[in-house]
């Protein structure tokens, strides 16, 4: 027997609830970031939930025991609701979050959120110079907009939170990206290292670092880190390394139907962000309640438990770890979301990491290689 084949009652005893709630309002975005995680056909999705329909996704997951809630994309200040929609959440009793590039903001609008409720903002930036930023954004005028939001953010009494995605054509500006962020003022600092699913998985050839290149980086961060303590700053820095530079996979999701619930803007309601590309049926909000959702459909149960994993992961003694891995990236990697996550050494397919990180050590691409993230693009990608 599966977990797939096991009878609803039986399994809404085994799991908790979704306590992140990730609201994706759109795909609409003015900026065209080569790794994006957004669907390669998100153009295709042209239909977003209704105010209240965002309204009643809300409320029936925190009556569920939702208790963190993102407001992400795309970008989410293109949606005109999106004060009212975090009035609710505030209403309701979420700790709320807004993921944005800043393009679209104002101190107004900060203003705005502040008063209805919104209890954190988190900023993307490109790069720390204003030219390899608007070009990876697709911009011009982006990084001066970024450095005015990340400003008026502060200003209003929220941490200064600021995301970097790191990549081959930006990793060589570790000491510089920091530099920024003192220079700004920061709380928190991710560096993110990109993460190849969606449009990123598309550029991976032009945007993985060597390892070399990591090396340099790890370096750069750790001593600007002791720099930093040594100076009494309170800046965090983060900095998440990429997974196909490791021997086991990331515990993804923190198992797949665990914690997280994204809905993506025309409800679609995924186990995480990147899994509208799998051969899995899921259900959509317009539909069907959360909790049937969350705790009924076969979309997210197919990967809870282990009884669905094959070897090796099967008789794994780190299985109750890492759960096997990543879904997204076995389907990406094998064509197979069942195997086991090509990133962990035991996994029959790791060598379509190590042949990964073999282009990315002799790899010769420039920005000018890169697939942007936008309408145009996306309309290869339809799917008939
Ligand atoms: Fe989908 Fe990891 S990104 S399971």
């Amino acid at each position: 027997m599966t977990h797939r084949d096991i009878a609803p009652e039986q399994r809404s005893t085994e799991v908790g609830p979704p306590l992140w709630l990730l609201a994706e309002l759109t795909y609409r975005c003015p900026l065209q970031c080569p790794y994006c995680s957004n669907p390669l056909d998100f153009a295709h999705t042209q239909t977003e939930l209704s105010t209240e329909q965002w309204m009643e996704v809300l409320r029936q997951g925190r009556e569920m025991g939702a208790a963190q809630l993102g407001f992400s994309g795309g970008e989410p200040l293109v949606r005109q609701d999106l004060a009212e929609l975090i009035g609710e959440a505030r209403h309701l009793g979420y700790y709320s979050n807004l993921i944005t590039s800043g393009i679209g903001l104002t101190k107004a609008k900060v203003d705005t959120f502040l008063e209805a409720g919104l209890d954190h903002i988190q900023v993307s930036f490109q790069a720390s110079d204003s030219e390899l930023n608007n070009a990876l954004a697709g911009s011009r005028k982006a990084f001066e907009q970024k450095l005015a939001m990340a400003r008026a953010v502060k200003e209003a009494g929220y941490p200064m939170v600021l995301n970097f995605v790191i990549h081959r054509h930006n990793i060589h500006q570790m000491n510089d990206i920091i530099d920024l962020c003192d220079r700004l003022d920061a709380d928190y600092v991710e560096l993110a290292t990109c993460q190849y699913y969606g449009w990123a998985f598309r550029n991976r050839e032009a945007l993985m670092p060597s390892k070399t290149q990591l090396l340099t980086a790890e370096t750069a961060v750790k001593s600007y880190r002791e720099r930093l303590a040594a100076s009494g700053s309170r800046m965090k820095l983060i900095f998440v390394t990429p997974d196909y530079y490791e021997e086991r996979p990331k515990a993804c999701m923190n198992g797949w139907g665990s914690l997280f619930l994204t809905v993506a803007p025309d409800g679609t309601a995924l186990p995480c962000h990147s899994a509208r590309m799998l051969p899995i049926d899921f259900p959509n909000v317009c539909e069907t309640d959360l909790r049937t959702i969350w705790y009924d459909s076969p979309g997210f149960n197919h990967y809870r438990g282990d009884s669905w994993m094959p070897e090796p992961c099967r008789s794994c003694d780190e299985k109750a770890r890492d759960f096997g891995g990543c879904r997204c990236q076995a389907y990406l990697l094998t064509g197979n979301a069942d195997n086991a996550d090509p990133v962990c050494s035991k996994s029959p397919h790791h060598d379509r990491v190590l042949a990964a990180r073999r282009a990315a050590d002799h790899a010769t691409t420039g920005l000018e290689d890169l697939t942007y993230r936008n309408t145009e693009n996306s309309r290869l990608f339809f799917r008939s």
